[in-house]
């Protein structure tokens, strides 16, 4: 449902810079002009800026800088707007926060937006650092109805739309660390992690959250993380603004679900994945049970699994674990 906000800044964005009548925008949200001004209101105390002349309408003069729901709604393309969006000041968990409205219900596909996360969650439980700087975390969520087995290669396809997404906004393409890295030359920007409930049979949700470092922090990077972490500002063509980001990523994550849930995506799937991989050709080493296994990596195959070259020539396949590169690359 797009709220008679949403409708208006559709609207006055589309209009750019250029005045919109109050005639027009009542027309549009079929409300009275007295009805628009309300909102309009409404938008100022969200921090939204307008012009106003009598004779010529509205105009937008600014919009916020911070998570904004009802701009991010505004942004999004038209096959996407039954998508619903919550933004949280403060949260122990996105991923955390979508799964508790999923048991209580709340329809799909809906996402959770936090400034803040005081739990955020990384894989094997490892802490997801969520400081209130502009970052991004993020969770969709979703009722898949696929059987559990089909989602091995789930995050492993998101990670790769993402990465061509995130391309479009910057000077050098990301790339991914299977299972579930973001990174700009080996420095990590973002991570993915999936959460799934499952009955006995098939999938009953399921909540796909992402972390992305969009800012770098005002001092520079924490001396731990110096030589580890980046954001997309160091690498992006220009400026990135939040909410057209975030809606941008909305329209690429719902694309790629759907495509995912029909399974037209599997033929293309190693393709976008091996034009990511970092990995492909290095020097690495992974747990495989309980003995350490050394190669070189080779992709991943149809179920998703990094493939491992070791030294006598057998190809190994990894479906879960860690990876570690020889040459440092994170
Ligand atoms: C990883 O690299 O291990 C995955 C990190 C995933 C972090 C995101 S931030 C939004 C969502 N909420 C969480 O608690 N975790 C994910």
């Amino acid at each position: 449902m797009n709220t008679p906000e949403t409708l208006i800044l559709r609207e006055l964005l589309a209009h750019e810079d250029r005045f919109v009548s109050g005639t027009l925008l009542a027309a549009k949200a079929k409300m009275s002009r007295v009805a628009i001004w309300q909102h309009m209101e409404k938008l100022r105390a969200q921090g939204f800026e307008f012009e106003a002349v009598r004779s010529r309408g509205y105009r937008l003069t600014a919009k916020p800088g911070e998570l904004n729901a009802t701009l991010i709604k505004a942004y999004l393309p038209l096959r996407d707007r039954g998508l619903t969006i919550t933004v949280l000041d403060e949260v122990d968990s996105t991923n955390d926060e979508a799964a508790r409205e999923l048991a209580a219900g709340r329809s799909v596909p809906f996402l959770v937006l936090a400034r803040r996360q005081t739990g955020g969650r990384g894989r094997f439980g490892r802490r997801w650092l969520s400081e209130p700087n502009g970052n991004l975390y993020a969770s969709f969520a979703f009722r898949p109805k696929v059987e559990p087995v089909r989602m091995q290669t789930f995050t492993l396809w998101m990670g790769a739309n993402l990465c061509d997404l995130i391309a479009n906004f910057c000077r050098v393409a990301p790339g991914l660390k299977w299972p579930n890295d973001l990174l700009f030359s080996g420095r990590k920007a973002g991570g993915m992690l999936t959460e799934a409930r499952i009955d006995s049979d098939q999938i009953r949700d399921l909540v796909f959250g992402l972390g992305l470092n969009l800012r770098t922090p005002p001092g520079g990077w924490p001396e731990e993380l110096s030589t580890r972490a980046t954001a997309l500002d160091a690498h992006a063509a220009e400026p990135v603004e939040v909410n057209k980001f975030t809606a941008a990523l909305c329209g690429r994550v719902l694309l790629a679900y759907e495509r995912f849930i029909r399974g037209d995506h599997a033929d293309v799937l190693a393709d976008l994945w091996n034009r990511h991989d970092v990995l492909r050709g290095e020097r690495i080493s992974a747990l495989h049970g309980a003995h350490r296994i050394t190669g070189t990596a080779a992709g991943i195959d149809e179920e998703g699994c990094l493939l491992l070259r070791t030294d006598r020539g057998r190809v190994e396949r990894l479906r879960a674990g860690e990876v570690t590169l020889e040459k440092r690359l994170i």
